[in-house]
C-alpha cells in the first residue's frame, strides 16, 4: 500500500463513510487533476464523474482560475470580515446579486461583453444582500436563521417560525440544516438535538403513490398519469399550518432536482405552482441552490412538456425566460421565481475552495438595523468569512460561466449526456434515468417491470459505483442512484466512457443484458 494510503488509514475519518469498509482496501490517493481527469499516486487516471461531490465547474486546474489565485496570492490569501472589508468579497457580492437578479451580462460572441437585453431579465430585485460563509451546511443555516429571525421581528416576538421542507431533502449537516432535512438515515441519530420542521412529498415521479402510469422504458415525469396531489399536498400543509394560526415561516426546497434525496427531478410546472401556493400563505422562499446553482440545470431547458400545464398558464414572464434559456444559471429562474434567500456554494469558486453565500432581500437587511444597543445584529459569522482567496476564484469563475466558450460547451455537454444516457434504458436493472441539465441520477433495481428496490444493505449503489472505478470513472451513488454530474469541460468521448463504464458496471455487478426489445 502506498504511504500516502497507509497515513490516511492511520489518521484521516472520512465523511458519510463506513470506515470498516474503507479500512478494508487501498484508497484511491489523488494527486493532481487537470480538466475532467483525476489522477493517482500511482500515475493512474480516472474521469471524474461527479465534479468531486458536485463542486467543479470548469475543470481542475483550470488556468483561468489558478491566475486568478495566483493574482490574489500575490496580494493576500485572507484577512478577516470582522471590521474590514476587501476588494474581492465587495466584487462577488455584487456579481452575485447582478446574477441573481437577472442581470447577469453575457459575453458577445466576438468577446465584447454586452449588457443582456432587459426585456427579458427576470426581474428578481429584491436579491441585493450577501452574507458569505464557507459552505452549503453553512449558507442554509444563515438562510434558516435569518428567515427565523425576520420571522420573530415582523410578526411579533412570540410567533413560533415553523419550516416546510421536502421529503428526502438534504441541506446540509450542521444542527439547523440538519433538522431542515428529512433523510432518516442519516440524521435520526441526532433527534435530540434537532428542531421540529414538517415535511411534504416531493414530485417523485417514478415511485410517486398517485401515479398511475405502468413503468415504462421512459423517464416517468414524461409518463406519468396524475392530477398534480403532489401539489395539492402542499396546499393542504398550508391550510393547516394557517388555520393553526401560524403560518410557515418558509418554504425551503431544490429548484428542478433534489440532489442527496436521489437526483428527483421535479415536472415542469411543479416548482412554480407550488411556491406560488407557499407564497400565497406567507412564507419566506428559500432556494437552496447548493446544488443546482451556475448552469448545473441546464441550458437547453430541461422543463419537459406536460400536457395538463396550461391549468397554470405560462406567465409573459415564463416565456420570456424561455427565450433567455442559456442565460439562466439559477434553477429557480427557469420557472420564473424569485426566491428571498437564495443558498449557494460548492460550484461558487468553480469547485477550488470551501465558499458559500447567502443571499437575500433588503426588507430582511432592514430587520436587523437599529441603533447599537438596540442589540438587533445578526449575531452570526464565521473566521473565514469573505476569505479573499475564495472570492477571488468566484470572480474568476463567474467570468468563465458568463463567456460564450462556456455557454456553448455546456449546451453541447447536456446533448451529449441525454444521447448517451438513451443506452441505459436497455438494461433491466435500469428503473429510471432522469437527467435535469447537467445532472443525471440513474436508479438500480431488481427489475425495472416491477420498480423493487434493493435493500439498502445489499450496497446494489455502492458495489456498481466500485466496478466504474475499475473502468476508471469515479462517482459516488444516492443509496440506489448513481450520478453522473461531470465537469462542463467534459469532452464527448469522456461522456461516452463514463455512461459506457456505467452500462458494464450495471452489467457485471446486478446481471445480464436484456436488450431493449426483450425487456419490453
Ligand atoms: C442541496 C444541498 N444543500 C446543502 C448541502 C450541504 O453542502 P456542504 O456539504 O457544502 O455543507 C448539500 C451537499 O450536498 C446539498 O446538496
Amino acid at each position: 500500500m502506498h504511504k500516502l494510503a497507509q497515513l490516511d488509514h492511520a489518521h484521516v475519518w472520512h465523511p458519510f463513510t463506513q470506515m470498516r469498509d474503507w479500512l478494508r482496501r487501498e484508497p484511491i490517493v489523488i494527486t493532481s487533476g487537470r480538466g475532467a481527469v483525476l489522477r493517482d499516486v500511482h500515475g493512474r487516471e480516472y474521469l471524474d464523474a461527479n465534479s468531486s461531490i458536485w463542486t467543479n465547474l470548469h475543470g481542475h486546474n483550470h488556468p483561468k482560475l489558478n491566475a486568478a489565485l495566483k493574482r490574489q496570492l500575490g496580494k493576500i490569501a485572507h484577512s478577516s470580515a470582522l471590521g474590514f472589508a476587501n476588494e474581492p468579497a465587495s466584487l462577488l457580492a455584487a456579481k452575485l446579486v447582478e446574477m441573481a437578479n437577472g442581470e447577469l451580462r453575457m459575453a458577445n460572441r466576438d468577446g465584447t461583453r454586452a449588457k443582456a437585453n432587459s426585456q427579458f431579465a427576470i426581474r428578481n430585485s429584491q436579491l441585493t444582500k450577501v452574507f458569505f460563509s464557507d459552505d452549503g451546511s453553512t449558507a442554509m443555516e444563515v438562510a434558516l436563521k435569518l428567515a427565523y429571525e425576520f420571522t420573530r421581528r415582523t410578526r411579533g416576538p412570540k410567533s413560533k417560525p415553523r419550516f416546510l421542507s421536502l421529503t428526502g431533502a438534504y441541506h446540509g449537516d450542521t444542527v439547523g440544516a440538519v433538522s431542515l432535512g428529512h433523510i432518516d438515515l442519516f440524521h435520526k441519530a441526532y433527534g435530540g438535538l434537532l428542531f421540529k420542521t414538517d415535511q411534504v412529498m416531493s414530485p417523485y415521479c417514478y415511485r410517486c403513490p398517485f401515479n398511475r402510469a405502468k413503468p415504462e422504458r421512459a423517464d416517468a415525469r414524461v409518463t406519468r398519469k396524475c392530477n398534480w396531489e403532489c401539489v395539492g399536498k402542499v396546499e393542504a400543509k398550508c391550510a393547516a399550518a394557517r388555520k393553526r394560526g401560524n403560518d410557515y415561516a418558509a418554504f425551503v426546497f431544490e429548484p428542478l432536482m433534489q440532489g442527496a434525496a436521489g437526483m428527483i427531478p421535479q415536472p415542469a410546472g411543479w416548482l412554480k405552482r407550488v411556491t406560488d401556493i407557499a407564497r400565497g400563505h406567507g412564507a419566506l422562499l428559500v432556494a437552496d441552490e447548493v446544488m443546482t446553482g451556475f448552469g448545473r440545470t441546464g441550458i437547453a431547458d430541461c422543463r419537459l412538456p406536460i400536457a395538463d400545464l396550461p391549468r397554470v398558464p405560462p406567465s409573459p414572464r415564463q416565456s420570456e425566460i424561455g427565450n433567455r434559456k442559456s442565460e439562466i444559471l439559477f434553477a429557480s429562474h427557469a420557472e420564473g421565481v424569485a426566491p428571498d434567500f437564495l443558498a449557494l456554494a460548492k460550484g461558487l469558486t468553480g469547485g477550488y475552495l470551501p465558499m458559500a453565500a447567502t443571499l437575500t432581500k433588503q426588507a430582511v437587511f432592514d430587520a436587523f438595523l437599529g441603533e447599537y444597543e438596540e442589540f438587533k445584529t445578526f449575531f452570526h459569522g464565521h473566521s473565514f468569512t469573505g476569505n479573499q482567496l475564495g472570492a477571488a476564484a468566484g470572480l474568476a469563475s463567474l467570468e468563465l460561466l458568463a463567456g460564450a466558450a462556456s455557454v456553448k460547451a455546456r449546451a453541447r455537454l447536456e446533448g451529449d449526456l441525454r444521447r448517451e444516457l438513451k443506452s441505459l434504458w436497455s438494461l433491466p436493472n435500469v428503473g429510471d434515468v432522469r437527467q435535469v441539465g447537467l445532472v443525471a441520477g440513474v436508479e438500480l433495481v431488481r427489475d425495472w417491470r416491477t420498480r423493487e428496490a434493493f435493500a439498502l444493505e445489499e450496497r446494489a449503489g455502492i458495489r456498481v459505483c466500485e466496478a466504474m472505478a475499475r473502468r476508471g470513472v469515479l462517482t459516488r451513488p444516492i443509496g440506489n442512484v448513481v450520478v453522473l454530474m461531470p465537469p462542463y469541460c467534459t469532452t464527448a468521448a469522456q461522456v461516452r466512457r463514463m455512461v459506457g463504464a456505467l452500462h458494464e458496471a450495471v452489467e457485471e455487478v446486478l446481471g445480464a443484458r436484456t436488450p431493449m426489445s426483450a425487456a419490453r
